[in-house]
This record gives structure tokens, C-alpha cells and sequence, in this order.
């Protein structure tokens, strides 16, 4: 009873997280660099980074708490240990974009310094985009690993 909705909730917050990071970067970035100029640009993002991170920082400890939890339960099979290996990674990278170039973007936005604001853009895409391939590649060892590794 317990383990099925602990591994419910903690597929839930990773679809919501790896899911979210791909529409980002996949759909929302290349569309707002073909339409929007840089100040509506960049405010776009703020905006849109303050309703997502809350989540992920939710998904980060639905993940840890229930990852955990279940480890206490599951003989530790080398594709679990990777997956929490990735999976820690990758908290790590969004907690350096939450503290750092996050940061960064909301003030330069709210001081109009559109090219610093662009600069810390640039590092939290590539951070993103980081994580968008760690995450998938942690789903398929987590899904397929265990038939492999
Ligand atoms: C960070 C610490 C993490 C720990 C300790 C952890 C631990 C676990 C454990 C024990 C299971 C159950 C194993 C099983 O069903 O055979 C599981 C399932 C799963 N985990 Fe994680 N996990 C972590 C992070 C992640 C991350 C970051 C992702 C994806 C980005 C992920 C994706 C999955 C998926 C998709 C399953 C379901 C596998 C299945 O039932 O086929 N996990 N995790």
C-alpha cells in the first residue's frame, strides 16, 4: 500500500519536473526568442520561473523523501543506486540556478540591465538543458536499468 503510493507520487514529481524542464527548453525558449524583444523577453521568464521552481523544489522532495523511503524496502540493485546518483546531480544544478544565475536575471530585470539579464539567461538555458538530458537518461536507467544493470 505504502510503496505504491510512494512510487506514484514519486513518478508524478518527476514527470512534472522533466516534463516542465523539456517544455522550457524545447518549446517555450525557441518560441519567445522568435517573438518576443529582450525586455519582454526576459520578464517573460521571470515570471514564468516563479510558478515553476516552487514545483520543482516540491518534486525535489517528493523525489528525495519517497526515492529514499523506498530504498529502505527495495534490495539496493546498482541501477537504484545510479538513479539516485543522477538524481542528486540533479538537484545540485537546480539548486545552483535557483541561487545563482536565477538571482542574477530577477535583479537585472528589475534594474532594466537587459545584457546582464540576457548573460544569466543564457547560464540558467544551459543548466536547464543540462538537466533536461540527466532526467531522461535517469528515467531510462530507473524504467529500463533493472534489465540491463
Ligand atoms: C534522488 C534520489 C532518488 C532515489 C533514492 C530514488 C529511488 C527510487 C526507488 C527505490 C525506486 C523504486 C525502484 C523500482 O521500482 O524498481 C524508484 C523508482 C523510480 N524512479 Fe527514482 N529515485 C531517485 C531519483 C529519481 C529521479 C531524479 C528520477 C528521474 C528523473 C527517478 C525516476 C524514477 C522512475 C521513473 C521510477 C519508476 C521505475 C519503475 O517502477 O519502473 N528517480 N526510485
Amino acid at each position: 500500500m505504502f510503496m505504491s503510493i510512494a512510487l506514484a507520487l514519486h513518478v508524478l514529481a518527476v514527470v512534472v519536473w522533466v516534463g516542465g524542464m523539456f517544455f522550457a527548453h524545447q518549446a517555450l525558449r525557441p518560441a519567445a526568442v522568435d517573438t518576443l524583444e529582450p525586455p519582454l523577453r526576459l520578464t517573460l521568464w521571470v515570471a514564468t520561473f516563479k510558478r515553476f521552481f516552487p514545483w520543482v523544489w516540491l518534486c525535489v522532495i517528493v523525489i528525495l523523501v519517497t526515492g529514499l523511503w523506498m530504498m529502505t524496502q527495495f534490495p539496493k540493485a546498482i541501477y537504484i543506486h545510479s538513479m539516485m546518483g543522477l538524481g542528486i546531480i540533479m538537484m545540485l544544478l537546480f539548486m545552483h540556478v535557483f541561487f545563482a544565475p536565477y538571482n542574477k536575471l530577477k535583479k537585472a530585470v528589475a534594474s532594466e540591465s537587459w545584457p546582464e539579464g540576457g548573460k544569466a539567461l543564457g547560464q540558467i538555458r544551459m543548466f536547464v538543458g543540462i538537466n533536461t538530458v540527466i532526467g531522461i537518461v535517469t528515467i531510462i536507467v530507473a524504467t529500463a536499468g533493472r534489465y540491463f544493470i
